[in-house]
């Protein structure tokens, strides 16, 4: 065995106790520990980054077109993308080579990389299924172009793309340097579209038993699904056999991604009870209004008229909690991003939303539907984003991420 190997050996062992006990995530109160870095494995029935907790620190979305011409081409560039992201999930040092090339890596984390809760998600949109790959006919049924939904001012710069790489990871210099090799390993075969980049305090505030703050000011996370169920991922995330989609999808997902701004200076200037009264919770405490904990039930059937929580709140409109409703849970990840400020002198940042959910209809559209026009419009405009398929998770070592969908 290697000394590196033994080493990860190690901290294999120290995080995968932390895993199992200490660390608290969103949703759990529980003792505080402090987080402790991991390497995320890679290989599994659905990719791994989309539901691993606690989440990270650091957040990246960036979207790309591809550029080869057929479909074994396309297979070569997710076989390489594979390759690249299995190693750097795994922390494998660069390789060294002659001084007299350039280095095979940009030398960001040194020659050891350490572990960094560093993961990689690779998803596709609607655009990868037109005649370029011949693929039209194993396009997931409801992967469309996200279309402008009510309120929305998508810039086209910053919206859509054949295919997303979603990283996360403790350290905004992991981001860099993943995404360096990255785009490094499919230089000619991806060229970048758009990209946004954020954080979140995921990591911190699971290890103290809390939820992370968006940039309103709101606890955010805290009805999310808990992405440490099975069964529950099973049932709202995860693409099923059987179901009506193609069968290289199952183990997919439909992702939605919104590029969300805030217009923050008019929201410092709103009182209080507005605030609380546009999202349905208590600022501080996170508790729904006229309630004390955080995770208390709002219950709706005890104030049918909205008295308590006004009925175009956001979240009563996002989650209703009635029998009809039930169906339209999603798994939400996305994390704060801030971009400087605009030509007015406002400050330009907001939420990177995304969400996971097995049916694009049932999850994110019915909830959008039912948002639509709520009194939080006037604070909010999203941007860009768009929709995609988060491609099934890679097995094992001979296989490769989309391999069926391509093959
Ligand atoms: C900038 C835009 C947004 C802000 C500031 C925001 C903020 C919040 C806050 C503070 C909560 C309460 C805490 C929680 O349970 O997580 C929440 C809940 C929720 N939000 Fe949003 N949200 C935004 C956009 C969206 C979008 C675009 C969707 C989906 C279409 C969405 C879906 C939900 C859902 C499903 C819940 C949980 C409701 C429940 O089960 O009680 N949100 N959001």
């Amino acid at each position: 065995m290697t000394e590196v190997s033994r080493r990860r050996l190690v901290i294999g062992a120290v995080t995968s106790g932390v895993a199992l006990g200490a660390v608290t995530v969103t949703g759990c109160t529980g003792p505080a520990a402090a987080p402790t870095a991991r390497f995320v494995p890679f290989h599994g029935a659905t990719q791994t980054g989309i539901s691993a907790l606690p989440l990270p620190t650091r957040g990246l979305l960036a979207s790309f077109s591809v550029q080869v011409r057929d479909r074994a081409a396309l297979g070569g560039l997710l076989a390489g993308l594979t390759d690249e992201i299995r190693g750097l999930m795994a922390g494998t040092p660069p390789r060294t080579r002659d001084a007299a090339y350039p280095p095979v890596d940009s030398g960001l984390l040194g020659a050891d990389p350490p572990p960094d809760d560093l993961s990689v998600v690779v998803s596709v949109g609607a655009s990868l299924f037109d005649d370029r790959f011949g693929l039209a006919t194993r396009r997931p049924t409801e992967l469309i172009t996200m279309p402008f939904l009510a309120n929305d001012r998508l810039d086209p710069q910053r919206s859509h793309g054949d295919l997303l790489l979603a990283l996360e990871s403790g350290h905004a210099d992991t981001l860099q340097f993943a995404l360096r090799q990255l785009m490094r390993r499919t230089r000619g075969e991806l060229v970048l579209q758009w990209l946004v980049e954020g954080y979140g305090r995921g990591a911190a505030d699971a290890a103290a038993g809390t939820t992370p703050r968006n940039l309103l000011g709101f606890r955010d996370g805290t009805a999310n699904l808990d992405a440490r169920d099975p069964a529950v991922l099973d049932r709202h995330v995860w693409l099923p056999a059987g179901a009506d989609e193609p069968e290289w999808a199952v183990g997919g997902s439909y992702q939605a991604v919104r590029i969300i701004r805030m217009f923050v200076e008019f929201w410092d200037r709103t009182q209080l009870v507005e605030q609380e009264a546009l999202i349905g919770r208590h600022k501080i405490s996170g508790a729904p209004l006229g309630m004390r904990d955080e995770f208390d039930d709002p219950r709706y059937d005890t104030d049918p008229d909205g008295t308590r929580i006004p009925l175009d709140s956001h979240i009563r409109r996002a989650n209703p909690r009635t029998p009809e409703t039930a169906g339209n849970l999603m798994l939400r990840r996305g994390f704060s991003y801030t971009r400087g400020f605009d030509g007015a002198g406002q400050l330009d940042q907001g939420l990177a939303f995304v969400s996971y959910q097995r049916s694009l209809r049932q999850g994110f559209l019915a909830v959008q539907g039912r948002l639509n026009g709520e009194r939080l419009e006037e604070y909010v405009v999203a941007e860009g984003g768009g929709f995609f398929f988060a491609l099934p998770g890679v097995p094992s070592e001979d296989r490769f991420l989309g391999d069926e969908l391509v093959g």
